[in-house]
């Protein structure tokens, strides 16, 4: 591998120097572990002048933690999950979340990794059947696995129907700043006032080193979460280190800087790709994924270079993430290269 910067992941990328000074100004005598300080209670104040005053914020260690968290604190063991069949508590978290919260997952399959009324609907039934699984949440993405958008209007639609079924909204928001970006909103407009009832927020693809927050709409849902948290083994001690990270992406606002960013060099990426006719994009792209149908022959010589994953491999389907450092030489060299290889 030659190049130092593939589109591969945008957890691949390094940590945003703001963060890193963010954590070394924390690094100074000894404070309270396990959220017990001055920095955490900054932070959550922070979170409830962005996302309301009612919610209720816990820290973890990732996304996976931040997804089964969120599910074990709103369900009981004999619940299912709703979700797409491309979600990633369904495919990427090793069966995490039914480990933890003893649900079952209903996948909905759907190209576009978008749930809507009426593809929920194919799991809502059996209620009161004590055979089967009773459905207790939907789980939404923010930005969807395949780099789609719900705009608020089909989160404010889920939601409604959810709540009107004696459900609750969930929603995986590793990309969630992405999806701000992309749809020129707050945080707070796409979820607790659309209706989510509880939301894994991501902090580590758009420049943390680590650390995710979950966020419920209220207190009340967060009633016993926080065992949830420490048996789920997502408690930090040295809690001050997260804080700060979250400090810092949330003033002046980091979070949309490096969000817009990586949403840019995606467009970029596909504007010029959609120029050679060998190359088939496959997904609307509209945070900071590109994802197309390339000649085999492309594949393997490209990844050499520049890092990347299949997305579905039986159709030469892949995967081309953009982040918060990708540039637009990095993108040239890219389609340079992709040219070359065509010729
Ligand atoms: C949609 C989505 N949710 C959650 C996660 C978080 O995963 P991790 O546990 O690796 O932080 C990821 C990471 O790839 C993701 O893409």
């Amino acid at each position: 591998m030659t190049n130092i910067r593939g589109f591969a992941s945008d957890n691949n990328s390094g940590v945003h120097p703001d963060i890193l000074k963010a954590m070394s100004e924390v690094n100074t005598g000894h404070v309270v572990g396990y959220g017990d300080d001055k920095y955490t209670a900054d932070v959550i104040e922070k979170f409830r002048e962005v996302f309301g005053r009612d919610v209720e914020v816990l820290f973890v260690y990732n996304g996976t933690g931040a997804n089964v968290t969120s599910i074990q604190a709103l369900t009981r063991p004999f619940n299912a999950v709703i979700c797409s069949s491309l979600s990633h508590i369904y495919v990427d978290e090793c069966g995490a979340p039914e480990k933890h919260s003893g649900c079952k997952l209903l996948p909905v399959h759907v190209s576009d990794a978008k749930l809507t009324i009426e593809n929920i609907k194919q799991h809502m039934h059996g209620f009161g059947f004590e055979h089967h699984s009773q459905p207790k949440m939907v789980s939404i993405t923010q930005v969807t696995e395949v780099g789609t958008v719900y705009t608020i209007g089909e989160i404010r639609a889920i939601a409604d129907y959810v709540h009107s079924n004696g459900m609750y909204l969930h929603m995986d928001g590793a990309r969630i700043s992405n999806a701000a970006v992309a749809l020129g909103c707050s945080f707070k407009e796409m979820t607790f006032d659309a209706g989510v009832d509880v939301l894994s927020f991501g902090g580590t693809k758009n420049g943390l080193m680590f650390g995710e927050a979950v966020v419920f709409a209220n207190n009340d849902l967060a009633a016993n979460v926080k065992y949830i948290r420490k048996q789920s083994t997502q408690l930090h001690s040295k809690m001050r280190y997260i804080a700060a990270q979250f400090k810092a992406m949330l003033i002046d606002d980091l979070w949309k800087k490096n969000a817009a960013h990586a949403n840019r060099m995606a467009q970029l990426l596909a504007e010029k790709v959609a120029e050679i006719p060998e190359i088939q994009i496959t997904q609307k792209v509209e945070a900071n994924g590109v994802f197309c149908i390339v000649p085999e022959k492309l594949i393997k010589p490209l990844q050499e270079e520049y890092f990347f994953y299949f997305w579905d491999e039986s159709k030469n389907e892949v995967r081309w993430m953009t982040s918060f450092d990708t540039t637009e030489e990095d993108i040239e060299g890219f389609v340079s290269l992709i040219k070359k290889l065509l010729k």
